[in-house]
Formats: structure tokens, sequence, C-alpha cells
């Protein structure tokens, strides 16, 4: 609903990537948004305007004037025209022309004259991903002001492996979303996200840890944080996963760390996200010095419980009307059906909502993709589909928002 009447911009350059743009283009015109596709002349090498104006219902521009009936394009009417603008895909030389004010072609004179929001979808090799004038492009671009949308991992088409991939379509149409929806409900909300696994020490080199890489986690925070929402995120062990601005990061390594972060936070959130796996247990013991092998006998382990923060916070709300949501990863009972442990999850941890992830064999842990639950407390259970974490943590949001006071 938050798409349907607004007046997008579809700019797509010259990128193999750039057949993902008709299917942009079908799910916002499905949405109810007015598109204008403009391409640049290498785009229209990858993909015909015949098939982005069918989509969208308009002539796909690409050059200042059609030369067949001398129509002017007017880059200016057009970049006032939008609500929005997104450019996707976007190669690393339209990124480095928008960076540096450059307009050659009518797309990166509409970029110029936009009076709204525009958003880069970036879609490259991984090389000229990483390289540091294109990373220097983005932070330039980010800098102006402009949103952009995360790259994908995976296979390239130039075969490598690795960053650079375009994101998926249904994530820049979600992303397109969130910019309009934060409008009416999370601006000025505050909200806390924990992330990442917590590492509990059994001297200064081991530890008792998990899988969780913490991408749900900053997921939930960037899409948060589109949406207007002030963040905070307690993350244990995670490595930097790109914060936008505006996200205050607490790194919090230990459960008991964590605990103490989250209670310190906690009473200023209108919402409580806890995606962490936080370790049930923590060695009674931690060793000064690195433990040796020795010749004997490894002595025993001796854990001792952590304190359950989920639990606490709804035993003790530091804030009435707080939302709180708990995450619980899982691997089912015999049929691998994780449901029946969310329920009596949710039963037991009494929080609002409850996300359920089914985990092991490579779901859900050390993955960029993820699928689940979201069950409620008054009886709601929705489906999570497969797709990327920034896409679930869509979901969630949209569960958790209009349940904010
Ligand atoms: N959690 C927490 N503190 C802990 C353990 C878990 O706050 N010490 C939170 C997690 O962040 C998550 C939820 O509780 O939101 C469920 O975590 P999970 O490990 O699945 O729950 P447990 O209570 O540990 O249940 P289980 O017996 O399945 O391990």
């Amino acid at each position: 609903m938050y798409l349907n009447g607004k007046k997008i911009i579809v700019g797509v350059t010259g990128s193999i990537a750039a057949y993902k743009s008709a299917l942009l283009v079908r799910l916002l015109v499905k949405a109810g948004a007015e598109v204008q596709v403009i391409m640049t002349k290498a785009a229209t090498e990858f993909i015909t305007p015949l098939t982005l104006a069918t989509l969208s219902r308009r002539p796909a521009l690409s050059a200042y004037v059609q030369n067949d009936v001398g129509e002017w394009n007017n880059h200016v009417a057009l970049g006032l025209w939008a609500d929005l603008m997104v450019i996707a895909p976007a190669t690393a030389n339209t990124l480095a022309k928008c960076a540096n004010g450059l307009c050659d072609d009518l797309l990166t004179a509409v970029y110029l004259s936009a009076r709204c929001p525009v958003y880069f979808a970036p879609a490259m090799d991984l090389d000229m991903f990483r390289h540091p004038s294109t990373q220097q492009n983005l932070d330039r671009l980010r800098a102006y002001g402009n949103g952009i949308i995360e790259v994908g991992t995976g296979e390239l088409a130039s075969g490598l492996t690795g960053v650079g991939r375009l994101a998926e379509p249904e994530d820049i149409r979600q992303v397109l979303q969130n910019h309009f929806a934060r409008i009416p409900v999370a601006r000025g909300k505050r909200v806390l996200i924990t992330a990442g696994p917590t590492q509990e020490d059994l001297d200064p080199v081991r530890f008792l840890g998990n899988r969780s890489s913490g991408r749900q986690g900053w997921a939930l925070a960037r899409v948060a944080a589109q949406r207007g929402a002030r963040v905070t995120l307690v993350a244990g062990h995670t490595a930097d996963l790109g914060a936008p601005a505006g996200v205050d990061v607490v790194a919090a390594g230990t459960a008991v760390a964590m605990e103490a972060a989250v209670r310190g936070a906690a009473a200023d959130a209108d919402a409580v996200v806890m995606a962490a796996a936080v370790a049930d247990f923590r060695p009674v013991d931690t060793a000064a010095d690195k433990i040796k092998r020795g010749d004997a006998e490894p002595a025993p382990l001796r854990l001792t419980q952590n304190p359950d923060i989920l639990a606490g916070l709804v035993a003790d709300p530091p804030r009435p009307g707080q939302v709180v949501v708990g995450f619980a990863a899982e691997t089912g009972d015999a049929d691998g059906d994780v449901l029946p442990h969310g329920r009596a999850k949710l039963a037991r941890k009494g929080c609002d909502l409850l996300v359920v992830n089914a985990v092991g064999d490579g779901k859900a842990f050390e993955t960029t993709d993820n699928a689940g639950w979201l069950l409620a407390r008054d009886g709601g259970e929705d489906e999570l589909p497969f797709g990327s974490k920034a896409l679930l943590a869509s979901r969630i949001w949209d569960a958790v928002v209009p349940r904010l006071r």
C-alpha cells in the first residue's frame, strides 16, 4: 500500500543484471506505482526499451531528444516529477559519474536535477566492487544523502564468486516500500536490537560459542533505520556488517555483558528485538593463561547458567507497553517441524512475538537467506517465506510497527 500512487523513476544502466530491472518494474507497477524508466545507451544493449516500456506502460527514455518525433525529454521536469528515483542496476561507471557530477546522458542529468530521494542498487564484478575508487564513490553518494541498496553475494556473471550481485528485485522493492513506510509509522521510535553470538571464555584464546553470524540482527537494524527509527544495536561477536549512519552499535561479547548492555538501553526502547544467539551456559572458571594439553585426562568442563536476558525483560519490563520480540533457532521435532518448539518457547518466554527459524543443515546460521514463522502471543501465526535476511527483517518490522504505542 505504501507504493500505491507513488511516482518512481527506475534508471537502468549497462550491466548484465539489467534483465532484473524488468522484474523490478513489474513489482513496482503491481504495487500501484507509476514507473518511468530511463535507460543509458549501454543498458539498451542488455534489455530492450520495448520490454521496459511495455511493463511500465510508458515509453522507456534513453536520449535527450526522441529523434523520430523531435520530442525533448526534459531532464529537469523528470527530476521534479518523481517521488523517488532508483538506479538498478547501477554500474561502476554510473556510480562514478553520479558521485562526481558528470552528466553526459539523460539518466545522469535527471539524477543531478532530481529533488527526490535517490537509491542506487550497484551491480558489478567482485574486484570492481571492492576497488577503492568504487568504494569511495559509494561513500560519497551516501554522504550526499543517497541510499545504497546492499549488493548480494554469490556467483557473478564473470564466473567469479563474491560480492557485487544486484540485490534481488523483491529486496529492492522492499527497500523502496520501507522508504515510504517510515513516514507514518516508525519515525522517531527507538528500537533496540541484539545480534550475533556470544562467546564465553574458557581461557584467553578459547571459548564456547555458536554458529550465528549476526546477519539477521544487522539486517533488522538497517531496515529499522531505513524506516526512520532510532536504533541501538547490541552486537555479540560479529563482523561489522554495515550499519547505516545513526545506528548506535554497542559491542557485548558475553551473555553477561549483553544483559548489561540490553538493560542499559531497553528503558528508552519502544521495541526490543532479541535476534542474538546468547549462550545459555558459561564456564564456571575462565583460566587466566592458555590451558595446556598436559599428560593427564582433561578436567571435565564445569558450566553455570547465563542470565536469560529475554525472560528478564518480560518479567521486569523496563518500559510499559514496549514490544518484545524473541527468536528461536530450532532443529525441530522428529519430523523436522519447528512450530511445536516455537509455540512452546513463545508460551515459556512470554514475549509479544517470536520468530522461529529452522537451523542445522546449513539453514539460517552462516547464510545470507532465512525463512521461518512469526508467532504472536495473541495467537497469530504467519509464515516468513524464504528470502534474504533484509526481506525477513522487513516482514518482522511490518508486524512490530503496528504494535508500537
Ligand atoms: N535468549 C536470551 N538469553 C539467553 C538465551 C536466549 O535472551 N541466555 C534469547 C535469545 O536472544 C532469543 C530467545 O531468547 O531471542 C530464545 O533463545 P533460545 O536460545 O532459542 O532459547 P532458550 O531459552 O535458550 O531455549 P533452548 O532450550 O531451546 O536453548
